[in-house]
């Protein structure tokens, strides 16, 4: 009797690209304004032409929608305005047909100020327990039991006309959960169960170093080890509960864990916790050969000891877009400086912001796609009467917010609303359509088009780990232990010569006519 043979599919989430569906802006299928189930279940051709492994959905739950669905009011229903859980069933199944798998978003700070538990809460029930209520401090409490702020700003809890105050991280319609109690704990991978019992494949985790606390509630102390609510050593037992449930589905997670310490964040990727985290550090890294460098060293080098795959991301439905950012004079990204009106040269950035495509797709691990990342789209100015994002409200009108990255997609250049459907629920700039998907499918030059060979081509690179190979200063040049390519980068003011005796595979933009690479422009060549 030989070995068993490992099965490699199951393995498909250490090298997988991954395209991240923004229902609400993704695609309307029956003309209200808002993207729908229907309207991605009619794109899935393009989204299998496009080559990616899975999708990851934000949020698509029944939700008022104060924070764009991550306010869940029930994990058991899909919002009427996306569709009914019959379709994500179907969903769900059609895209496995096509050899895409589906990630679902969970969000276990909190939920929905409507989800049922806070509202039996509110109505004074023993579900109270299950959230953090607390009486104020001052004379007659009417000062905040502590002083945590918000992470949309302002503080982090709201008084109720009982006098107690609750707890919430983010916006007052999304009451944090009491982790502390079995009942919150059981619920969840009742959830997780219920999910991949419909065939999901994996979970994104949502703040994912929030939601445990220090039960005293105590002020925050700059410095303070543990922090009261970041990062706590409480989760680490809470995701090794979840992953017992996974295993037995071979189900996996994806943690959105933002933590600066690289030791205490590859905790999160111990063989029983989650199978991998979003790289925010890479992704937030400006557009520097030194620092590019340095990153993904960091990364590879913190991975490495847990075993688990690094991920490349460019952008997400939180930040600002790539060919934005990469066309600025800071091409950095942090969300305590955002600004409106940063001017950006819209040219540059496209140019970097596909090089920096050619290089994330060439490093050793997960790529993640934001939709629309495909197609070049820049960040929209949303006019300020049009703001949704409460991000924006919060910062008292500074921020604008995320709103920016959220614009529902172009398909079809010549349609009402560049083919999104109906009116859509956050206008589109001028211009939207030229970034339309029919027209660059059609256009050998396209972002689009870059992006599908990329995604075809890239296994050229084998499965090895990464080698660094001589190049001057400002050029990233690099190959893959068994790979039969290898990726040079140019971030340098001046072209950069080409090594000798190496045929470009795929190039961001042209090489200069005498074979050098000009700068801002990645190059993939047979080795
Ligand atoms: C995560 C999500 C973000 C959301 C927040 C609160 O950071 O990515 O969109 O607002 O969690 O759930």
């Amino acid at each position: 009797m030989g070995q068993p043979t490992p099965d490699r599919d199951d393995d498909w989430w250490r090298s997988a690209v991954i395209y991240q569906v923004y229902v609400r802006s993704f695609a309307d299928g029956d003309g209200d304004g808002t993207g729908d189930l229907t309207g991605v279940r009619a794109a899935l051709p393009y989204l299998a032409e496009l080559g990616v492994d899975a999708l990851w959905f934000n949020p698509w739950y029944l939700s008022p929608m104060k924070d764009g669905g991550y306010d869940v009011a029930d994990y058991r229903a899909i919002d009427p305005a996306f569709g009914t859980l019959a379709e994500a069933e179907k969903l769900i199944a059609e895209a496995r047909e096509l050899g895409i798998r589906t990630i679902v978003d969970i969000v276990p700070n909190h939920v929905s100020d409507q989800h049922p538990w806070f509202r039996a809460a509110l109505a004074g029930g023993p579900e109270r327990d299950l959230f953090h209520f607390r009486p104020g401090r001052g004379e007659h409490g009417e000062r905040p039991p502590n002083d945590w702020r918000s992470e949309f700003g302002g503080p982090a809890w709201t008084r109720l006309p009982d006098g107690d105050w609750y707890l919430h991280l983010f916006a007052p319609e999304q009451p944090d959960l009491n982790w502390a109690h079995p009942a919150v704990r059981r619920e969840h991978e009742d959830i997780l169960r219920f999910w991949f019992e419909r065939g999901v494949a994996g979970v994104r985790v949502d703040s994912a170093a929030l939601p445990a606390k220090d039960p005293r509630l105590p002020d925050f102390v700059a410095g303070r080890d543990p922090h009261p609510y970041v990062d706590r050593d409480e989760l680490h037992d809470i995701y090794r509960g979840w992953r017992a449930v996974a295993d037995e589905y071979g189900a996996v997670f994806v943690g959105e864990v933002w933590l600066p310490d690289t030791e205490r964040f590859a905790r999160y990727l111990r063989p029983d916790e989650l199978h991998t985290a979003f790289n925010f550090s890479f992704m937030t890294c400006p557009w520097d050969a030194a620092r590019l460098r340095a990153s993904i060293d960091d990364t590879l080098a913190e991975h490495a000891p847990v075993g688990a795959p690094a991920t490349w991301v460019l952008c997400n439905h939180d930040v600002t877009r790539t060919v934005t950012r990469y066309g600025r004079a800071d091409t950095g990204f942090d969300f305590a400086t955002k600004t409106f009106g940063t001017p950006t040269d819209l040219a540059l950035g496209t140019r970097r912001a596909r090089a920096a495509a050619l290089l994330s797709l060439a490093l050793p691990g997960t790529v993640y796609l934001y939709q629309g990342e495909e197609l070049g789209l820049p960040e929209a100015d949303i006019p300020l009467d049009r703001i949704e994002d409460p991000m924006h409200a919060r910062s008292g009108g500074t921020d604008p917010g995320r709103d920016g990255c959220r614009v529902p997609l172009p398909w079809t250049a010549d349609a009402p609303h560049a083919g999104f459907g109906g009116e859509p629920w956050l206008p589109q700039p001028a211009g939207w359509a030229s970034y339309a998907a029919d027209r660059q499918a059609r256009d050998p030059g396209s972002t689009l088009t870059l992006y599908r060979e990329a995604i075809r081509l890239r296994p050229v690179f084998g499965d090895g780990p990464l080698t660094w190979l001589p190049a001057p200063d400002g050029v990233l040049a690099f190959a893959r232990a068994d790979g039969g390519a290898l990726c040079v980068v140019n971030l340098a003011d001046t072209p950069a010569a080409l090594p000798a005796r190496s045929a470009p595979l795929l190039a961001s933009g042209p090489l200069d006519p005498d074979g050098r690479l000009p700068k801002d422009t990645a190059v993939w060549l047979r080795a």
